[in-house]
Order: C-alpha cells, then structure tokens, then sequence
C-alpha cells in the first residue's frame, strides 16, 4: 500500500502549488493541469479568512500574487486573514503569472480536496502559520472528516497533513489518530526518534543526505519526500538517494527525468 516504505520504487511526483511553473500557483487551473501532466499527487497551502473560511493560498502578503493593491487600495499588505471570504474572491490570482490567466481566484481548500478525490490523486495539504490561525488544524481535518479523505494505510487515503510547526503536528496526531502526518524539514531539527508519530518527514533537498533518508526509512518506517526540485540535478539525485517523494512546480517535466533515469 502507498503506506508502507517501499523500496526501489520509482519516487511519487507531488505537484507543488499545482503545475505552478507555467500556471499560478494554487489555483484551480493549476491544480487540474498538474493532474493532467501526470502528478501522483498535488500540494496546496491552507490559510483562514477573516470570516473564518478555509481557503488555498502561499504567501503571507496576496500583493505579489493577487491584484490587491488595486482592488483594495487603502489596505496596506493585507493576509488572507485580513479579508472576508467574499472580499477575497474578489481578487484575481492569475493575472500577475500571465494575462491570459486574468479570472482564476483563490480557491476554497474544500473545491481544491473534492477534485483530488474525484481525479484520485493524493493532496498534501500545508497548513501555513496554524499559530496565527487559531483552530485551522481541527477544521481542517474536520473537513477532510466530513469529505471522507482519512483512513490511514487504506487504498482510499487521500490526505497528508504537513506543516513546519511540529506542536502543531503532534497536536493533529493525537486529535485524529487516522490522519497522515507529514513534517516538514523539520524546523527545529529533531532526532528521528522523538518523530515515531510522524509518517514522513518532507525535506529541503539541498539539505538532506541519503544516509538521512536510509534510516528514516529503514529505522523508523518514515517517508521522505524532498522540495522543491525543478532542475533535471535534483530529480536524479532525489532519485539516488531513494526520495520516496519529489515536490515540484515542473511535474511533467519530473515525470519525463524520473522515467528516463
Ligand atoms: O511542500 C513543501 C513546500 O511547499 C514547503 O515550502 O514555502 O513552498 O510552502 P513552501
Ligand atoms: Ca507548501
């Protein structure tokens, strides 16, 4: 099962923010032409809007992705969290990538999880600042209660939850003890030992060894996927130190280097 640590398996292929290379990123459009291009699995970032609605968004500020300045123009940087649901949709977030793209909005988590599970890929999904975002880790997993998307080790999981914060992790953990835990890099560093609750460990590939990988692996029974590798460099040494996982903005170009190599 996708459960189990396997071996010389040919790493998955997560799209990260969607085919967000040549599509803007987190996006609807980019998350159907990363499943399109052959992604195993797609991964978004979640946020809370002032209404306290759950919604897939990177950045801290919508200026560099959002055309916000305009729209709202006496709101100095606003967050998502700065912004009701309706004020944010509102909001273009693909223009700034391309004018063809003008019209794609920040999209609800709960739009960007029923695609997965109807294509049948796998979603990682990044809760992004859960600290400023007080009970965003139990709606989220509420919703992926309520969409049916956890049944740890079972053919129809669809759901990794992953964030840098490990409280906040270890904190899911124990709310949902069905739910896949993902850490990533992790930040502050801590030994593999102290980690047995986690069933991946999500790394920033200049900085993972495969010694480190090996024995997450073999030791611990944890998976490690590496982020963000773009160039046909590191998808072949993702591949040689036996990545479970390769986080991308390219899939399709992934896809053709791991098939080649
Ligand atoms: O999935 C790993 C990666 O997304 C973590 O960094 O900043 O792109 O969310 P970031
Ligand atoms: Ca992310």
């Amino acid at each position: 099962s996708d459960d189990a640590v396997e071996k010389n398996k040919p790493p998955r292929i997560i799209a990260h923010r969607g085919a967000s290379a040549k599509f803007p990123e987190n996006t609807m459009l980019s998350f159907r032409k990363a499943i399109n291009r052959g992604a195993d699995w797609i991964e978004m970032d979640v946020q809370r809007t002032k209404d306290g609605r759950l919604v897939v968004f990177h950045d801290w500020s919508l200026r560099r992705t959002t055309n916000v300045e305009k729209v709202y123009p006496k709101l100095k940087s606003p967050s998502v969290g700065d912004l009701s649901y309706k004020k944010l949709r509102k909001l273009d977030a693909g223009k700034w990538k391309k004018k063809r793209f003008k019209g794609a909005r920040i999209p609800p988590l709960k739009q960007v999880l029923r695609l997965g599970k109807k294509r049948d890929v796998k979603m990682l999904v990044e809760l992004k600042n859960p600290g400023r975002y007080p009970g965003m880790m139990k709606k989220t997993l509420k919703l992926f209660n309520q969409l049916n998307l956890m049944k740890r080790g079972h053919k129809h999981d669809r759901v990794q939850l992953q964030s840098f914060k490990i409280r906040t992790m270890r904190h899911a953990a124990k709310h949902s003890p069905k739910v896949e835990i993902g850490l990533l890099y992790p930040d502050p560093p801590v030994t593999l030992k102290r980690l047995r609750w986690a069933q991946n460990i999500n790394s920033y590939h200049r900085e993972v060894e495969r010694k480190y990988i090996r024995r997450a692996q073999k030791d611990y029974n944890i998976r490690v996927f590496v982020w963000t590798v773009n160039g046909n460099g590191g998808v072949k040494r993702a591949m040689r130190m036996n990545a479970n996982g390769i986080i991308t903005d390219r899939p399709k170009h992934t896809r053709k280097v791991v098939n080649r190599n």
